[in-house]
């Protein structure tokens, strides 16, 4: 699903020149469809000429052998007629690609998985890619970014993507703003349990030794919110205020007993605040990953090695605000985690903890020439893009900074506006400050500038 946003639409003149290189130019012909500007921190992600419905993932795992045997089929619309297509991957060696059921040619470059049908595609023709491959998927090590994508683990595997790294264990369309239902049909050696976003369809299939479970996610999802994970896992299921509640532990790293009953707690208190779930379930994952982050994947967060209750109060906030509603780019990083910062801020005042003005004022402190200032938070640049001062403190301290000027009964109607406009879609601080504007009926574009845009302190709103 894309939806194409105004900021696209404006970018979108510019950037088909771009585009233009490495592109055959009959490809690109008359246009008329989603053509949409590339991210401005992963320019080499995400194509144009399609829009991906759904993914199948067919996914056949052996923990002792790290050995991934996978069927992916991609359900897309043509916006023009396709003569060759692209999708993102960089995972093991191919085996086969098949459109609507015919062989097609194919060619890796870097990243990129060119594909040219027999024939070309129709523009508006819904067309099914299957992709054979096989082998065993490697992690992206990034210098700025840590480790992501497919994770081997000892006991077998975790799929972390944020921010371009689903691309390391199936073929896709890694572009925000198109979003996808997901069928995730996981096999193992009996014994091993899978799990992944969303809810299981049906009991899991025995047959020769070996068991799959079939997960799906029935809501739009960004290729980097997608999960598997696989393993040794103790699951524990419930209901909790009409939502299925499924979480799971390795119990090499001890018994869990925090996660399932916290997970429940911080939704209950954030469907309060925030509005309706926007998920058909909720859950965590606790296994021994080794990265070092926890990762708010759709519906079932996964955290490293253990949790506590701030971070499933954090992972939960995303649900809604950065997996519902989704920027359009990586450069709008602080609309998620500004968000899910401010949520916890929030949740400890309610709790017993110092007031969201405390902690605000805390950091407030830091003198000017700090380095705590010295980045953009509506722009921190590719390498920074999870720096914790910039994007996660300054991004939570900037809704603050609007709370205090708009007044309580605005911003709370602006954090339930926010999730309930733009649900299931992507949007961005432009979107934000628009309807920030339209609530309060004031004029906050200094305001969004001297917090977001301005690598310098920025003075207190009054
Ligand atoms: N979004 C995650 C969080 O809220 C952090 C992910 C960090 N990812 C990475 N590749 N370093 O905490
Ligand atoms: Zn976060």
């Amino acid at each position: 699903m894309m939806r194409r946003t105004r900021a696209a639409a404006a970018a979108s003149a510019a950037s088909v020149l771009l585009l233009l290189a490495g592109t055959p130019a009959h490809a690109l012909a008359p246009t008329g469809g989603t053509v949409t500007a590339p991210d401005p921190y992963f320019p080499l992600s995400g194509n144009n000429g399609y829009d991906v419905r759904h993914y199948d993932l067919d996914l056949d795992f052996t923990p002792a052998t790290h050995l991934l045997d996978a069927r992916a089929t991609v359900r897309a619309i043509a916006d023009r007629s396709l003569s060759t297509f692209r999708l993102d991957y960089s995972g093991p060696e191919i085996q086969q690609v098949l459109v609507d059921g015919r062989p097609a040619t194919y060619r890796r470059n870097g990243q990129k998985l060119t594909v040219v049908p027999v024939r070309p595609i129709r523009a508006g023709a819904a067309f099914t890619v299957l992709v054979r491959y096989r082998g065993t998927p490697e992690r992206i090590s990034d210098p700025a970014l840590g480790d992501y994508g497919w994770i081997n683990t000892p006991d077998g595997a975790v799929a972390l993507n944020e921010p371009d790294g689903a691309r390391t264990w199936y073929p896709l369309n890694d572009d925000l703003r198109d979003k996808a239902t997901y069928t995730f049909r996981i096999t193992t050696p009996t014994g091993v349990t899978a799990l992944a976003n969303g809810e299981p369809d049906g009991p899991p299939q025995d047959r020769d030794g070996r068991t799959t479970v079939t997960w799906q996610m029935r809501k739009p999802m960004a290729g980097y919110l997608s999960m598997v994970a696989i393993g040794d896992f103790k699951v524990t299921r419930t209901t909790d205020g009409g939502i299925p509640n499924i979480t799971a532990y390795d119990p090499t790293g001890g018994d869990d007993a925090l996660l399932h009953p916290t997970t429940a707690e911080a939704v209950a208190w954030e469907r309060q605040r925030f509005g309706a779930y926007p998920f058909d379930s909720m859950g965590g994952i606790i296994d021994q990953v080794g990265v070092g982050y926890a990762l708010e994947t759709q519906s079932r967060p996964v955290y490293d090695g253990g949790t506590d209750e701030l971070t499933v109060v954090h992972e939960m906030a995303h649900q809604w605000y950065g997996d519902s509603v989704t920027p359009g780019t990586w450069r709008d990083i602080w609309l998620n985690e500004g968000f899910a910062t401010y949520t916890e801020w929030l949740w400890q005042e309610d709790h017993g903890g110092p007031t969201v003005q405390q902690v605000f004022d805390t950091y407030y402190a830091a003198p000017a020439d700090d380095p705590f200032w010295h980045l953009k938070t509506g722009d921190p640049g590719r390498d920074n893009m999870f720096d914790y001062d910039a994007v996660y403190l300054r991004g939570a301290m900037t809704l603050q900074a609007l709370r205090t000027t708009i007044g309580d009964h605005d911003f709370f109607q602006l954090l339930r506006e926010w999730a309930r406009t733009h649900r299931y879609g992507t949007a961005d601080t432009r979107d934000l400050l628009d309807l920030a504007e339209k609530i309060s009926h004031r004029r906050l574009g200094p305001l969004f500038d001297a917090w977001l845009y301005t690598a310098a302190k920025p003075p207190l709103p009054h």
